[in-house]
């Protein structure tokens, strides 16, 4: 079957296999920051962004792609990496392999809600499983994110 979709910012048709899964369509297209840890809706490591909002590019199939824009973090470069700073400097990337989802949530959630409290940022973020850190750092690192990016925004 073919589709014709916006893969950060670029049109692209291409012919797939009806059953082939968004995560794998994504990476045939060379977005290898996109991860696969456990391809049951568990981990969130394969977070990408459809129409904006995050999904689980594992378990949506790219034929539901069609007609939709997709972000990868190739896409919010930037972005991640500025994020990714404030997570290193809290101790929130150990052995980074649940950064990548991670991210890209967080910068789904900095778009969704601009002001969250603690309770909102776990409740959004519960779904990213991360086995090093306990967390505690990973919320000190979007706490301080956050206040600058509202610092920025009076500037
Ligand atoms: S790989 Fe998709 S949720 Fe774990
Ligand atoms: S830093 Fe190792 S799983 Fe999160």
């Amino acid at each position: 079957m073919q589709i014709t979709l916006t893969l950060n910012g670029r049109r692209c048709t291409d012919e797939i296999p009806a059953d082939m899964t968004l995560f794998t369509y994504l990476r045939q297209k060379g977005c290898y920051s996109v991860k696969c840890g456990c391809e049951t809706s568990s981990c969130g490591l394969c977070t990408v962004w459809m129409d904006q909002k995050p999904v689980l590019s594992c378990s949506v199939l790219a034929a539901r792609a069609d007609g939709h824009e997709i972000t990868t973090m190739e896409g919010v470069q930037q972005e991640a990496v500025e994020f990714g700073t404030f997570l290193a400097d809290e101790g929130g990337e150990q052995c980074g392999f649940c950064s990548p989802g991670f991210i890209m949530n967080v910068l789904a959630m900095v778009r969704e809600l601009p002001n969250p409290t603690d309770e909102q940022i776990k409740e959004y973020l519960a779904g990213n499983l991360c086995r090093c850190t306990g967390y505690q750092s990973h919320l000190r690192a979007i706490k301080k994110y956050l206040a600058h990016k509202q610092k920025e925004a009076v500037r």
